[in-house]
């Protein structure tokens, strides 16, 4: 009888970006009301589910690998409960995988019905069986799910869902439908009360920022909703991921120069400096309109930071392709940039192409481009040494229980001295040694 009432335990690992540790803080909000609570031993878990990933290949293979080795452990413990979901859910090769080859699942639900995980998790417990439950596009954006954020001071926020454009290479307008932008009353009622509960920075999400309100029934934009955010009392900071650069507006740029809480830093994935590939990609920009918006932005905000994604070994990149993005690397300065090498994605154009790149080649490529970015990214840190930036202050440091770790406005790592209670603030830190990924500095 005791046990019965035990309140049951769940695990979530999530794999991949920003959206999937987004979708988890849901899921384990949904869990919560369930009466679940919430643990990091996969031993003690009565409930484990996967949050995948399937942007490249070397996400998918953990996937397979982690949940092989969760066989042992249903057999051990058969009440165990294991769910995937996520991106590589939405595929139906890989559902038909999981369920040939991995029958210790007991829930495979997608990116589009987060919110019937109730009902799915009810209904394996009452027929014993393997529920599938998927829906293939989410043309009706659910509101009334909440969030059991990792966080109090900062947040992410959804605006919008999918992605429409295509880029060759790209499985997410597969895995997670067409774009679709949450109403502007509900972004902000959800910002309001995260800021009445202490929350000071908020980072926006969507696979293209830059396209959303697209297809709401009225004219608005995301300006104005990056306007009518930066009116929130207690919001200190605004970040937004992801943008694509051939939406990417002057009045987008205009925002930078005159919203007080916009932070300085802008992530815009270039993803290659060749125009041939560029084409290739569809990404319908050229590196000419690239270093376009970089020098008006660099005009309207002296200090900005500037990241990206670039995919090395894209089909057909030649020596010279690859040179152009080193060129276009040292042009912009980027502060850091993710380097991907280019996987295989089944179902998308870019897979079928004949000229793929071969393996070794695309690791020396990636060794010469994280040389050029980590020389950079020191030189634009050395810059900052003997500087005052305002810092929030984000959590303990692993390595030393005495060091504080925080961001600056652009994004930038700080680590310094400080007593946990600081967790939360905003903190003025002179900055006092640089490394390539990292500053270090006193509070003042
Ligand atoms: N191979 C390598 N990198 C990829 N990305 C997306 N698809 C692939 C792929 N097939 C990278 C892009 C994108 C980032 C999120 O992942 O750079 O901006
Ligand atoms: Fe993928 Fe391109 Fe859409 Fe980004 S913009 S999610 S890279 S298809």
């Amino acid at each position: 009888m005791k046990e019965s009432k035990r309140q049951k335990k769940y695990l979530i690992k999530t794999y991949g970006c920003q959206m999937n540790e987004h979708d988890s803080e849901k899921i384990s909000w949904i869990l919560e009301r369930m009466n679940y609570i919430e643990t990091e031993n996969i031993e003690e878990a009565d409930f484990i589910i996967y949050n995948t990933c399937l942007v490249r290949e070397n996400a998918e293979f953990r996937v397979y690998g982690n949940l092989g080795s969760l066989k042992q452990l249903k057999r051990e413990k058969p009440d165990l409960m294991i769910a995937v979901c996520g991106c590589m859910m939405q595929r139906e090769e890989v559902r038909k995988v999981i369920l040939s080859k991995h029958r210790h699942v007991d829930i495979i639900f997608g990116t589009h019905n987060i919110h019937k995980l109730p009902q799915l998790i009810n209904n394996h417990m009452k027929t014993g069986e393997t529920i599938v439950d998927i829906l293939e596009d989410g043309r009706e954006i659910i509101e009334d799910i909440n969030s059991n954020r990792k966080y109090s001071y900062k947040a992410f926020v959804n605006i919008m869902y999918g992605c429409n454009n295509f880029c060759t290479y790209c499985i997410v307008p597969y895995t997670r439908g067409r774009e679709n932008s949450r109403e502007p009353e509900n972004i902000i009622k959800e910002i309001e009360e995260l800021a009445k509960n202490g929350c000071k920075e908020v980072t926006l999400l969507g696979q293209n920022v830059n396209s959303y309100g697209k297809n709401l029934q009225r004219n608005y934009s995301f300006t104005d909703l990056l306007k009518d955010i930066n009116k929130i009392d207690g919001i200190e900071r605004i970040r937004f991921m992801t943008s694509h650069p051939k939406d990417l507006s002057d009045d987008l740029i205009n925002c930078y120069a005159t919203l007080d809480k916009l932070c300085p830093h802008l992530h815009l994935p270039v993803q290659s400096g060749s125009n041939k590939v560029l084409k290739e990609m569809n990404r319908n920009y050229t590196k000419e309109d690239y270093l376009k918006i970089i020098g008006k932005l660099k005009e309207a905000v002296p200090e900005i930071a500037i990241t990206t994604d670039i995919i090395i070994g894209f089909p057909g990149e030649t020596d010279e392709d690859f040179n152009e993005t080193l060129d276009l690397v040292k042009e912009v300065k980027f502060d850091s940039a993710f380097t991907f090498l280019y996987s295989i994605r089944e179902g998308t154009k870019a897979a079928k192409m004949e000229n793929q790149i071969d393996e070794k080649l695309k690791h020396i490529r990636f060794e010469r481009l994280t040389d050029t970015l980590n020389e950079i990214a020191l030189g634009i840190n050395q810059k900052l040494l003997g500087k005052t930036l305002e810092v929030l202050v984000e959590e303990i440091s692993k390595n030393n229980a005495e060091v504080l770790t925080g961001r600056t406005r652009t994004n930038k790592l700080v680590h310094f001295k400080g007593g946990k209670e600081l967790i939360g603030s905003l903190v003025n830190i002179k900055i006092e040694n640089v490394k390539t990924f990292t500053l270090e500095g006193s509070i003042i």
